[in-house]
């Protein structure tokens, strides 16, 4: 059994690692794993849970009492500890920890498991967490066989491996319940994987602070910012098998930062549906508003790296290293920087900011990030390009309309600002009882009083960052744009 879930432990293990928190979900595979090798290390193993400890014991004394029976105690011993992460930060427990590791009593090892661990200060030299990967496409079209079986259906090889790989990210249960799901959602028949895939999305609405993202936004309803198109256009096929033969690495990510309501947010799902891969959406804020946000996020790239080739859309990136617990932060920091430096999985991050003062210097730094665009307010071009997708998005050809005047009077609109324009109109003219006209647009752009201009100040700071820091989503906003601050 050598594979991404036992490897590791099975390496710290032999290197003679005293204690190791494993952090999964699966518990029973772990249960499995671990069996294993401590046959092959020929020790005995014990397991313990909170169901150990006898009637009317306090459960932490139960637990320290069977940490001093394994320090104490003598020849080799593997002891397998359930649900003890939340008593980590109890001083008896971590002291027994500590001492334990202390005296290391030859061949005596511990191994807890918890799907998310918080380990405190005190003991963070002494113990090795690991996160253990979720289930293999493999793995998951079997658990969708015996799953489809139970339920007297049967599906092809070909269909059950598109199941297998729509099912990824979840653990072995989760497929379970997903996949039950989804036959009750295909009324008792064979699902299809895309069934598969929606009824995944509806299980991660669950997990905190990740989402599936299902808009389908092909790149052009985005306007405008020709350089990231034509960046991605070189990258059409990144993570195809011809880019790999090629001796080309999976592009790495990209920080998008910019003017609020200017496209960040849709160029990061245009990405995912450019490349036909799945975006999930990591909310940062949320992460560091968890009790346990550094294993909120270990969880989540756990996630992300089962689903690969994904787009990992880190949603307002600054929130995350910005919170009031400075400590917090900074560990979250370090653990991201270390993971987007040094992953090997195709998980492309793509990270939205733009609040430019909150963003740690570090993070923007080269080889982080394959590039860093910046999101400028649309240029006269652009504009027009905007009015043109949003009135196309509602069923209006742009001919009739005079687009010139419409985008000059619209200097300093944001695409949302642009978006919002044509929709007020429209409300306009539908409440006069006839169809738009030219009249309602520029009516509704001269209603509107664009939040460039309320904040002007910070929009100049922000581009004062992104000179030296970032590149022009856009080529040549000032040869295009009279628009000067
Ligand atoms: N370049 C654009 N082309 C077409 N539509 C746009 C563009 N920019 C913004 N919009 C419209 O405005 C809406 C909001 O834009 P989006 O959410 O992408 O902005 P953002 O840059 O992510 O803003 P924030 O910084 O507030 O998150 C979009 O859903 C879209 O309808
Ligand atoms: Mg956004």
């Amino acid at each position: 059994m050598a594979d991404a879930f036992s490897s590791p432990l099975r390496e710290v293990l032999h290197a003679g690692c005293p204690v190791v928190c494993c952090e999964t979900h699966e518990e029973a595979r772990l249960d499995e794993v671990v069996t294993a090798i401590a046959a092959e290390l020929g020790v005995p193993l014990v397991r313990w849970s909170l169901l150990d400890a006898p009637v009317g014991t306090p459960p932490v004394e139960a637990l320290a009492a069977q940490l001093a029976a394994l320090r104490e105690g003598t020849g080799p011993l593997i002891l397998l500890l359930a649900d003890v992460h939340g008593f980590l930060t109890e001083p008896v427990v971590s002291r027994a920890i500590r001492s334990f590791v202390a005296r290391a009593p030859k061949g005596r090892r511990m191994i807890l498991v918890s799907p998310l661990f918080r380990v405190p200060p005190e003991l963070e030299h002494d113990v090795v967490v690991l996160s253990l990967p979720l289930p293999e496409p493999g793995d998951l079209a079997a658990v969708a066989a015996e799953t489809l079986a139970s339920l007297q259906l049967a599906a092809p090889a070909d269909a059950l491996a598109a199941i297998g790989d729509a099912l990824r990210g979840l653990t072995g249960s989760e497929a379970r319940w997903v996949v039950r799901k989804a036959v009750r959602s295909a009324n008792g028949g064979l699902p299809d994987a895309s069934i598969v895939l929606r009824e995944k999305g509806w299980r991660f609405s669950q997990v905190e602070a990740m989402e599936m993202v299902a808009d389908d936004v092909p790149f052009d309803r985005l306007g405008g910012l020709d350089e990231l198109k034509r960046w991605m256009g070189e990258r059409r096929e990144a993570f195809s098998r011809r880019a790999r033969d090629f001796g080309l690495p999976p592009p790495r990510g990209l920080m998008l930062m910019g003017v609020q309501g200017c496209g960040k947010s849709l160029a990061a799902k245009a990405i995912a549906r450019f490349w036909q891969i799945p975006i999930v959406r990591l909310d940062m804020g949320m992460i560091i508003g968890h009790a346990y946000p550094e294993a909120v996020l270990r969880r989540a790239i756990r996630i992300a790296e089962a689903m690969a080739p994904v787009v990992l859309w880190v949603d307002e990136i600054e929130k995350g290293f910005s919170g009031e617990n400075a400590g917090t932060s900074r560990r979250l920091l370090g653990g991201f920087v270390t993971w987007l430096q040094e992953k090997r999985e195709p998980v492309f991050v793509v990270a939205t900011a733009n609040e430019v003062e909150a963003l740690p210097p570090e993070l923007p730094r080269k080889g982080r990030f394959d590039e860093i665009f910046f999101v400028d307010l649309p240029n006269h071009h652009e504009r027009r390009e905007i009015f043109e997708i949003h009135l196309g998005a509602r069923g209006r050809a742009p001919a009739p309309f005079d687009l010139e005047t419409l985008v000059r009077k619209a200097e300093k609109f944001s695409g949302s600002e642009i978006e919002q324009a044509v929709l007020s109109a429209l409300y306009a003219a539908f409440s006069a009882g006839r169809d738009l006209q030219n009249a309602d647009l520029l009516g509704a752009v001269a209603e509107t009083v664009p939040l460039a201009t309320t904040f002007e100040d910070r929009l100049k700071a922000l581009r004062e960052w992104a000179r030296t820091r970032a590149r022009p989503a856009t080529l040549d906003r000032r040869k295009l744009d009279a628009f000067k601050t």
